[in-house]
């Protein structure tokens, strides 16, 4: 078989997403296997999650770091000292900047809670049912220095009902992105094995 690739998974809250992926590779055929998952908060409660799961886990509290380079550096030693090759951003809530994002050309992924192109940034259920969509979702895409624009892998999309609230959207586009993740993971890592 294959070797597995080398993945990093990197929180700033819950983790669900982490979660899912964790749980899609610990399939015996999957391609992906996670190696390291990484926060800038100590406070991130997927942390403890991964740790129970035998995962190495990394905290980088990024308000002990002057600058976003200096973060970013500390962050590229730690994927280096473990190996990694594939980096995935789930609910990570902090912009890295050109140089990091360049190191990791085709191989940084990331889950944005919208159709992209539509609503990038943050606050997209919101902005969503302010302008009356009837379609909404989320979207794996491939990281490029500009925030949500990258090549996009895969989305999956929800209705939205007439008596959504932005949490109850939020709730379903979030049932949507567990399916997503792994799904992408899988694609993009069996593309990095051949
Ligand atoms: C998810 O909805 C993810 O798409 C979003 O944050 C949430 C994290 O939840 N990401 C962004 O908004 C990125 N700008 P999780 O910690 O439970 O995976």
């Amino acid at each position: 078989m294959m070797a597995k690739v080398r993945t990093a998974i990197f929180i700033s809250g819950g983790g669900s997403n982490m979660r899912s992926l964790v749980e899609a590779s610990q399939a015996a055929n999957f391609p992906a296997q996670i190696i390291l998952v990484l926060s800038n908060r100590p406070d991130a409660g997927g942390l403890a999650y991964a740790a129970e799961q035998g995962i190495a886990t990394v905290c980088l509290d990024h308000k002990t770091f002057k600058t976003r380079a200096d973060f970013d550096s500390e962050a590229q030693a730690v994927l280096e000292r473990f190996d990694i090759e594939l980096v995935c951003l789930a609910g990570f809530m902090r912009l890295l900047t050109p140089d990091f994002v360049n190191a990791w050309p085709g191989r940084m992924i990331n889950i944005h809670p919208a159709l992209l192109p539509a609503y990038k940034g943050l606050h997209t259920h919101e902005r969503a049912l302010a302008d009356k969509v009837k379609e909404h979702g989320c979207t794996v895409h491939f990281v490029t220095p500009e925030m949500d624009e990258g090549e996009i892998i895969l989305q999956r999309t929800v209705v939205v009902l007439e008596t959504d609230t932005p949490a109850t959207l939020a709730a379903r586009v979030l049932q949507q992105e567990h399916l997503a993740y792994p799904e992408a993971l899988r694609l993009v890592s069996q593309r990095l094995q051949v």
